[in-house]
């Protein structure tokens, strides 16, 4: 079926937009258009809220929404939401808690929490200094006009805590930039930082052209937080002595503390293994940040702008091995919020936030920045002892045997019989095969 562009596809009504999507792209399915229904709050209230949330929307699209419970952290116990497809991302993070639980737990420390943004302007004068000197006599007035919209930020503690000009002329022919730095508080504050830019950006045009510069030529390319934020940093670190790293008959706890900081070196000297590393630790840092409606794909950029600070991609996470100590340790940009956005909408966001005690943004970095700290912990322990698939394998095989159609009764004897087995994909699509009395595996249809 040849498809046409549809032309003012956002004004027409949910139904309309409904029956447009299934007649064009579902060939009119009755069953296409019951499983987008299907996904329908069936409280209308709450619908029309997520329908709200962005264009065009259809439905609601659900991942699942897990617990790890026995986080301590900072010596008060958490039980951390986490929202999240991965089969073994929750399990992981709970079987680190557990393990640190009883060794400390995880301390975490909030280093600053700076926030940039800039204006990136062309300006066609040629001398630096008398933008500079422009730029020192206007800096009150450009403040001036941001009063009002910082008013309520500067009564809760925050505010603009800085502005300057930066020559970027060695990168780019006339670039220049104003930079200002901030204090959120409790909101991440895009939209508190763009429209503050916005403001500022106004007033600089005018005041370059009622000034005596040489070039009033100015033009702003665009006004816009930066979600590189290495000055909203935060630690989290766990420790104990070597020999409580005693979890395994099958390796001594030297043995498993010199594999695990070996496999740390490997991560901060080799961008492919960091990359994985890395990405393991975003398992767990999105899933909190998704369940407590913070946005991950900031956090995400941050924090690989960040681990690649120093010219090569390297380790977010660090080891170090002294006196008989083991000490484990993230270092990472978090910038995050716990008012504005949709924390106070989104009602499972506000159910996590009340889940985690209703925290503050930094309590917030110290909880989120553990979480990482533990996804990371869990994957080297079983990389560097049984192996990652054994454990991901168990927790995927049950989509194996979904995606299989497996009754109750087959997947609980199938599990069973993995209990003390790695259940590759060919494995459980063999047992299964056996349980059902299917002869010839390669006539199911599923992709091996
Ligand atoms: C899988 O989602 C994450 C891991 O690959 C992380 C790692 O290798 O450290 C297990």
């Amino acid at each position: 079926m040849k498809k046409n562009p549809v032309e003012g596809f956002s004004k027409y009504s949910k139904s309309a937009k409904l029956e447009w999507i299934i007649f064009n792209y579902f060939q009119n399915s009755e069953n296409s258009l019951n499983l987008l229904k299907s996904y329908w709050h069936n409280d209308a209230e709450i619908q029309k809220l997520h329908d709200e949330f962005i264009e065009n929307s259809l439905t609601n699209f659900y991942i699942p929404y897990g617990i790890a419970p026995n986080f301590l952290i900072n010596n008060k116990l958490h039980c951390i939401p986490l929202a999240i497809e991965e089969s073994s991302v929750v399990a992981a993070s709970a079987k680190s808690a557990n393990f640190w639980l009883n060794r400390g737990g995880f301390n975490s420390t909030v280093i600053s929490t700076e926030k940039i943004g800039h204006i990136h302007f062309l300006w066609e004068g040629s001398d630096f200094y008398e933008l500079q000197l422009f730029f020192n006599n206007t800096k009150s007035k450009l403040l001036q006009v941001t009063e009002q919209i910082t008013a309520k930020m500067r009564a809760r503690g925050g505010g603009i805590t800085d502005l300057k000009l930066v020559n970027k002329t060695d990168i780019e022919p006339n670039y220049y930039q104003l930079e200002a730095t901030f204090e959120t508080c409790d909101s991440m504050g895009a939209n508190f930082i763009n429209t503050v830019l916005e403001e500022i950006s106004k007033k600089l045009k005018l005041e370059i052209f009622e000034s005596n510069l040489s070039s009033k030529n100015i033009t702003v390319i665009m006004c816009i937080l930066s979600n590189y934020s290495p000055r909203c940093l935060v630690k989290s670190e766990v420790q104990c002595e070597i020999k409580s790293l005693n979890f395994n008959k099958e390796i001594n706890p030297n043995e498993f503390a010199s594999k695990f900081k070996t496999a740390v070196r490997i991560a901060e000297i080799e961008p492919y293994r960091a990359v994985t590393h890395n990405k393991g630790i975003m398992n767990g840092i999105d899933a909190v940040a998704i369940a407590t409606g913070n946005d991950f794909r900031a956090i995400e950029a941050c924090a690989h702008a960040f681990a690649s600070r120093n010219g090569k991609y390297s380790s977010l996470t660090h080891v170090d091995i002294t006196d008989g100590m083991f000490k484990f340790w993230i270092e990472i940009p978090l910038s995050v919020g716990t008012v504005g956005g949709i924390t106070s909408l989104h009602p499972m966001v506000k159910f996590s936030h009340h889940l985690l005690g209703n925290p503050g943004a930094t309590q917030l970095m110290c909880i989120i920045a553990a979480a990482g700290l533990a996804q990371n912990f869990s994957a080297l322990r079983s990389l560097v002892t049984s192996g990652i698939q054994k454990g991901h394998m168990k927790m995927h095989l049950l989509n194996i045997l979904n995606q299989l159609e497996a009754t109750e009764d087959e997947k609980a004897q199938i599990v069973e019989y993995f209990k003390d087995k790695v259940p590759t994909h060919y494995a459980a699509v063999e047992a299964f095969c056996k349980v059902r009395g299917i002869k010839d595996p390669s006539t199911l249809k599923i992709y091996l």
